[in-house]
């Protein structure tokens, strides 16, 4: 049985007073629940206030990007050791905005995905399509792309501390959810892509989060499909009252 995975990717929103603000919400609303795993990924200046701020909560604080890099002449960017060194868990790597804004490639993520590993960062490994690709048939295709290239030459040893997130792009901020048998399809497809790549044991653990305009009133209903395991939410968890109703889908 895979727990329940509700992350808040908070992109580039808040201050830090905000920010302070909605974790302190949260820690209250989480308590010391182990029945469902909660995380926050603030951006890069808010994580050692949040880090501080969740000390002693079981919520995990992560960042959405890092570099590709190990060190050196890279003006601009921050390391996964820099993210482990003040404490940060985990890191959301090959999301959509970072693909399309910035130009990471399937080769980039790849790339940072070893680095946050390496440096003893969880990941969360985001795939999914944009309208034009679904339109043309290419879903599978492209979800595979992003799985395969992305975590090319990683030991299956490593596989329970990846996180996969379908996140397809017209679903995010769009107010438009994907349906529950659209996730639940490309949900199953993924868990069989990660057992041709890792084999039965990992893709039975590893956690499959659905990302793209989830909100109170459509999570339990995402939930419910079969390999849906967790959420990975922008717009709905930069509020502690529609964040913390997400958390509490099943009860
Ligand atoms: P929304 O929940 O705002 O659609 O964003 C989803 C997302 O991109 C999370 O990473």
């Amino acid at each position: 049985m895979r727990k329940p995975y509700l992350a808040g990717n908070w992109k580039l929103n808040l201050d830090q007073a905000g920010a302070l603000d909605l974790v302190g919400k949260l820690r209250e609303m989480v308590g010391q629940r182990t029945d469902v795993d909660v995380a926050v990924a603030p951006p890069y200046v808010y994580l050692p206030a949040v880090i501080e701020a969740l000390k002693g909560s079981p919520i995990r604080v992560g960042a959405q990007n890092m570099a590709d890099q190990v060190s050196g002449a890279y003006t601009g960017e921050v390391a996964g050791t820099m993210l482990s060194d003040i404490g940060c868990d985990f890191v959301i790597l090959g999301h959509s905005e970072r693909r399309a804004i910035y130009g990471e490639t399937d080769k980039i993520v790849n790339a940072k995905v070893k680095l946050a590993l390496d440096a003893g960062l969880d990941v969360i490994l985001c795939a999914g399509e944009t309208l034009d690709e679904r339109q043309a048939g290419q879903t599978e295709n492209v979800v595979h792309r992003h799985l395969i290239e992305g975590l090319a030459g990683i030991d299956a040893a490593l596989s329970s501390r990846v996180t996969i997130a379908y996140e397809p792009v017209w679903a995010i901020g769009t107010g438009q959810v994907a349906t529950p048998e659209q996730a639940g399809e490309v949900h199953t497809y993924l868990r069989g892509v990660l057992e041709g790549l890792w084999g039965d044991v990992a893709a039975e653990t590893i956690r499959i989060q659905y990302g793209g305009s989830v909100k109170p009133s459509n999570v339990a209903e995402l939930m419910a499909v079969e390999g849906v395991d967790g959420a990975l939410v922008g717009g709905a968890a930069l509020d502690a009252d529609s964040f913390g109703a997400i958390v509490a889908f099943n009860s």
